[in-house]
């Protein structure tokens, strides 16, 4: 099965002529674009062209880029800096609970250091309304921290109507523009931002280099976070990275040549992609169609997130979820957005490039609206057709015992029609993992099984779990069943110790037997 690659939010493949670009500065080229020789200088001016054409894709001047080592430290030199500098006495700051995480741990450094926080929340688009961030402002109001575009949903903040609004306040205005970048028009010449952080590997630069903007009129000023040789305006210490930013200054480049193709292509796919997935009954859009083109982020009812990911092993997606075991990290955007526990585990952030093709989106979403019938057969919906699919690659590396019973779950799992007699019906649930486990046995004459079904809303692991126990029942009694000891479970499958609690959940299904006639 090809693989398709749709998680370009989290990186893109370096432009081949970002590539070409820095060959020579990797290897034949490799004077410090510091030191005062011919070889030094003919890096420096490397260093000052991709200067200038990170600036000319922003609207800025060359003078107003530092380069830094990735988005990350561009925002911690943005915000660290800015407010260290100003001092964090009294000081407050204005940002939301849907940042990126390098914005929030550093805000929550400082908040940990004295500075006073307003986190605000999104409105059901994932947008951060202006209005919200107006009323949030005080006297003390030092800076407003926004993302120009969330990188889980798409979702564009009214970054440009705020900015002036702002500069008239006198509040320092610091952008995350990461995903913005090469995708919406950014003007800094006709848009008071301060600051303003960029990365290159999502615009199909190298990784490991990224730029902050600091405005020169009137004067952003910060605290380095990196002391040293004084490189960077004395702002950012370190030797710079020549082949970084040549390739960095290069992709940027390419970005503004082809903007407006790039960003009529990914919008079409992504309208192709939810035209399709909305099809199927109970999807959710997280973000809305006026969101940034190369973003689709949407949640599938009824399904288990790492289930689900363990049925499209070819599609490169980021998921809702930061999930390994019992305890779920759910997306904190999504859950900021009111998705519950289950619904984020349950997402999928598709994020379109400029390789991607009609065909491969039509591919991907028929792989992903049959995963998500087969997992909502698997618990018991009745899907009609269509719900063909069967687990591909252990891309996950399950024990082999589990993905033995994951990818034929599909033999034992289902209902049995209502009203069906002899029927005893148990069920379990975990809310922990949002994880629930049924099982039907249908007793014959002599009080033994004849035949089970389960259902289950599950990881691959909890799914396992239910068509094991649906096969051992088969001729047994309850009260055998009743005794089965979690250990034989465990060692059958091979349950790893993250995933105790799937085995626990058949444990409880089975205690549930009555004991009396
Ligand atoms: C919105 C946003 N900000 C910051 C970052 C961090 O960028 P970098 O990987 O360059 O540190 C990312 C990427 O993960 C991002 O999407």
């Amino acid at each position: 099965m090809n693989a398709i690659y749709l998680d370009h939010a989290a990186t893109t493949p370096l432009a081949p002529e970002a590539y070409a670009a820095m060959q020579p500065w990797l290897q034949e080229q490799y004077g410090n674009p510091a030191s005062d020789h011919a070889y030094g200088r003919r890096a420096k001016q490397a260093v000052e062209r991709a200067r200038a054409q990170v600036a000319a894709l922003l609207g800025a001047t060359a003078e107003e880029i530092l380069f830094t080592s990735g988005a990350t430290e561009s925002n911690n030199l943005a915000i660290k800096g800015a407010l260290e500098f100003r001092g964090l006495e009294d000081a407050h700051l204005v940002t939301a609970r849907t940042e990126h995480k390098c914005v929030l741990d550093s805000v929550r450094y400082l908040e940990s250091r004295g500075l006073r926080v307003t986190w605000l929340k999104p409105d059901a688009s994932g947008v951060i309304p202006a209005e919200a961030v107006l009323a949030a402002l005080t006297p003390a109001t030092a800076m407003v921290s926004l993302m120009w575009v969330n990188n889980e949903l798409g979702s564009v903040n009214p970054v440009q109507q705020l900015a002036p609004l702002l500069r008239e306040r006198g509040v320092l205005f610091h952008v995350d523009a990461v995903q913005a970048a090469g995708k919406l028009p950014i003007n800094l010449a006709e848009t008071p931002i301060d600051l303003l952080s960029v990365s290159a590997h999502k615009i199909y630069g190298p990784k490991g280099v990224g730029a902050l903007f600091v405005r020169k009129r009137p004067r952003a000023r910060l605290s380095p976070q990196m002391h040293g040789g004084g490189h960077e305006q004395g702002m950012r210490s370190g030797t710079l990275a020549t082949h970084q930013i040549v390739g960095m200054g290069e992709a940027f480049r390419l970005a503004g040549e082809r903007q407006t193709a790039d960003a009529a292509l990914y919008a079409a796919l992504r309208d192709r992609l939810w035209a399709r997935l909305s099809a199927l009954p109970r999807v959710l859009r997280n973000g809305s169609a006026e969101g940034a083109p190369h973003i689709l982020n949407v949640s599938f009812a009824g399904v288990e997130g790492e289930a689900l990911r363990a049925m499209l092993p070819a599609l490169m997606v980021s998921s809702g979820s930061a999930c390994s075991s019992a305890t779920r990290e759910p997306s904190y955007v999504l859950r900021a957005l009111g998705r519950d526990d289950a619904l984020a585990n349950a997402s999928l952030r598709f994020s379109l490039g400029r390789a991607n093709s009609e065909a491969e989106i039509d591919q991907a979403a028929a792989q992903v609206i049959e995963a998500v019938l087969w997992l909502r057969e698997i618990n018991g919906e009745p899907v009609g057709e269509g719900a063909a699919a069967v687990p591909g690659d252990n891309v996950y590396d399950y024990p082999p015992a589990i993905w033995q019973h994951f990818s034929s779950a599909g033999e034992h799992a289902g209902c049995f029609p209502a009203g069906t007699p002899g029927l005893l019906s148990l069920r379990a649930e975990n809310r922990a993992a949002a994880s629930t486990l049924g099982l039907q046995l249908r007793l014959g004459e002599d009080g033994r099984v004849e035949e089970a079904r389960f259902q289950a809303l599950g990881c691959p692991v909890g799914i396992a779990v239910g068509s094991w126990l649906a096969r051992q029942t088969l001729g047994q009694t309850p009260a055998a069943l009743r005794a089965l000891d979690v250990r034989q479970l465990r060692v059958a499958l091979e349950i790893p110790e993250d995933k105790l609690h799937c085995a626990l959940m058949g444990e409880d299904l089975l205690r549930q037997i009555p004991t009396g006639p």
